[in-house]
């Protein structure tokens, strides 16, 4: 399947091209971005290979991740979707989707998260399969916790990645 487009209020999603590839390398080599995401930047060549994972996600499972750009500049916003990362965890994500969000710096504090994760959970909602997603959200990273409030995910489990602690959070379909 190939990612639909979604528009929002403000913002538009759309699935990754190539042409993505200098913005979305310029989100994750900013040290502000990653504080909450390993703590270290990502190199464009390492992005390059996140890219076009994107790509073959949303071919292979029939979802994955958008790009998110802002209607009518057409401004790179971020990353939005949700995926199955196949993590080590324990407690499992048990094949869940796995929905997660990154924002370029200049695009925090606006709720474009929280606006650009509604659209894709009511695509999801509206057309997966999956009764549950889940996330992961560095203990703490309060900002990202309430979006995931916000967006219905309530406290599900607490585990540890590579050392670091980590929330797990569950959402039901609405
Ligand atoms: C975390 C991130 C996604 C938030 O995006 P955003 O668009 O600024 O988020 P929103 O504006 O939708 O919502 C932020 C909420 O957190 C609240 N908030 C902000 N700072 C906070 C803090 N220190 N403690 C608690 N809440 C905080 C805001 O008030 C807002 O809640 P409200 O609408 O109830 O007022 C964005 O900063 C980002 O992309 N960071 C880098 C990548 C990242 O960390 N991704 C998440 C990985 S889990």
């Amino acid at each position: 399947m190939l990612p639909p487009v979604i528009e929002t209020e403000r913002l538009f999603l759309r699935g990754h091209v190539t042409a993505d590839l200098d913005e979305c390398a310029a989100m994750w080599g900013d040290p502000v971005v990653v504080r909450h995401i390993g703590g270290v930047t990502q190199a464009r060549e390492r992005v390059w290979t996140k890219l076009l994972a994107y790509i073959g996600h949303w071919r292979t499972l029939g979802y994955g991740f958008w790009v998110v750009r802002e209607r009518g500049t057409e401004r790179f916003v971020g990353e939005a979707g949700l995926a199955d990362f196949r993590r080590e965890l324990t407690p499992s994500f048990d094949g869940a989707p796995e929905a997660g969000w990154a924002l370029a710096s200049w695009a925090h504090g606006r709720g474009y998260a929280t606006e650009a994760m509604r659209a894709v959970l009511a695509w999801s909602d509206a057309q997966l399969a999956a009764a549950r997603t889940v996330c992961m959200i560095d203990d703490g990273h309060a900002t990202s916790v309430r979006v995931a409030e916000k967006l219905g995910f309530r406290p599900w489990a607490e585990t540890t990645l590579q050392g670091a602690p980590m929330r797990l959070f569950e959402r039901r379909r609405a």
